[in-house]
């Protein structure tokens, strides 16, 4: 951490506080931690390790832009300071709120296999809530109406992966250049192939290469090489998911499917997202 100014406690000299250049607005489990850190290993890049949830929290809103930069890294004025939170994509207010500040910034979405990203989401719920004596809900219950039989969009699993919906909010302010989509399932796969893309959107020279990773076979996923070091993301990355009913799992595809092919028209790209 000595080559680029990425030591967080040291400034160095010529650097300022900057706001984002970009922002990684999602999604939930999209594998926006690991986009991140990979970013964050070249040298154009200063990313903000913490969520700051600054423009979907009035709380934190209500501080200001200059509370906000005051918040982010150190970085040479070339370099692109990058924020991610999550919750952006999904609250309909941000949209809004980041084009106030920046409607020229950019934006990356990591995207996921729905389904895939509803089973992860719901896995990160109940590993929050380990409430004692509370009945452990399984994702089959949660997810489909025991009335109807149908699936139940209003739960939050769901809801959150029914991208077109929030991206429609998106797109009322920033037009679709603004936008990168990473492939948050070949992220998992194949990193430096994603991460490329990213850098070519971003402008940035291509750095990351297969000599910053490694496959680590324990933990299942790619962990990051930095001075021969390796540095893996925490466990909560990479979790195990519930072996989900298959006539559950067909029937989340089926419903997902036109939902997919709207998202698709709309940001004129599409993903292999069938079971
Ligand atoms: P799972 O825990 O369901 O496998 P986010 O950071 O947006 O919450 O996304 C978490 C997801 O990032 C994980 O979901 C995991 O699949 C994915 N991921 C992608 N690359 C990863 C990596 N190299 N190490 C760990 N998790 C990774």
């Amino acid at each position: 951490d000595t080559h680029n100014g990425k030591a967080s406690r040291i400034r160095y000299k010529h650097t300022q506080r900057h706001l984002p250049g970009c922002l990684i607005i999602g999604v939930r489990k999209g594998g926006t931690r690991a986009l991140l850190e990979f970013l964050n290993m070249h040298p154009m890049i200063q990313a903000h390790r913490k969520e700051m949830h600054y423009f979907d929290n009035m709380d934190n809103y209500s501080n200001g832009l200059d509370w906000y930069r005051k918040r982010m890294p150190y970085s040479f004025s070339d370099q692109i300071t990058v924020e991610k939170t999550p919750a952006y994509f999904t609250s309909e207010l941000v949209p809004e709120r980041v084009c106030r500040m920046n409607c020229s910034i950019k934006l990356v979405v990591v995207l996921r296999n729905p389904v895939e990203r509803a089973i992860s989401d719901y896995t990160q719920i109940h590993s929050n809530k380990l409430v004692r004596g509370r009945p452990h809900d399984l994702f089959e219950d949660l997810v489909i109406d025991s009335s109807t039989g149908e699936v139940r969009q209003t739960y939050n699993a769901i809801r959150r992966s029914l991208y077109h919906r929030h991206m429609e909010h998106w797109l009322r302010w920033f037009p679709l250049e603004r936008f990168h989509f990473v492939d948050g399932d070949n992220l998992i796969r194949d990193p430096v192939a994603e991460l490329r893309r990213v850098e070519t959107f971003l402008h940035i020279e291509h750095k990351l290469t297969h000599s910053d990773f490694r496959f680590n076979e324990t933990k299942g996923f790619y962990c990051m090489l930095e001075d021969g070091r390796e540095r893996c993301l925490a466990h909560s990355k990479g979790r195990a998911h519930p072996k989900v009913d298959m006539p559950v799992l067909h029937k989340l595809y089926t419903f997902f499917q036109p939902h997919n092919d709207k998202l698709f028209q709309m940001i004129k790209q599409t993903f292999n997202w069938s079971l």
